[in-house]
């Protein structure tokens, strides 16, 4: 009998214990929620450097900015634009491929579209400057004992 009573007593207080970390759990759940935000890192270059303060060209897709129909008129009649928008280059990367499409793959001469051609990929479609998450530094690692 003595012993049931005991068993029963620390089955209450476990309960207790129990509530109050569910309690601290959503306290903390909720101060991630306001503090967190959404990760910097994450956000894509065009809307970190605010390129789309115009949008996207509903039909191409393409970030609207200087030069863009000239890329589209150039760029959109043997592929689909996406094989242009899903990449990030240099400027010397954008010519190399543009190089390569007119050595290769019966691309014209841009003649003085190329320049703006050149100029609106290498602005809009530039390569990632940051990673996801910068690597971690100055750790202090310690033993466990
Ligand atoms: C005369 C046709 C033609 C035109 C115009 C053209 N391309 Fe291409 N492009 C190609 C072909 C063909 C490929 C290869 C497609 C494939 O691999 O499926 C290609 C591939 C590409 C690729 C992918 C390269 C890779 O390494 O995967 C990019 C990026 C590209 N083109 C950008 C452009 C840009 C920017 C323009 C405008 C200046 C342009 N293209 C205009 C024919 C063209």
């Amino acid at each position: 009998m003595g012993e049931k009573k005991v068993t029963k007593k620390w089955i209450r207080k476990s309960y207790r214990v129990l509530i109050i970390i569910g309690v601290l759990a959503v306290i903390v759940g909720i101060i991630g929620l306001y503090f967190g935000g959404p990760n910097e890192e994450v956000i894509p270059n065009e809307i970190k450097n605010n390129k789309t303060k115009t949008g996207y060209d509903a039909r191409t897709g393409f970030i609207e900015d200087d030069g863009m129909q000239t890329v589209i008129n150039n760029c959109t009649t043997c592929h689909a634009a996406e094989l242009v928008t899903q990449n990030k280059m240099t400027k010397d990367g954008w010519l190399a491929t543009i190089r390569w499409m007119q050595e290769s793959q019966n691309l014209w001469e841009l003649g003085d579209n190329e320049e703006v051609i050149l100029n609106y990929l290498a602005k809009n479609y530039a390569p990632e400057d940051t990673g996801r998450r910068a690597p971690l530094k100055d750790i202090n690692w310690y033993v466990l004992e």
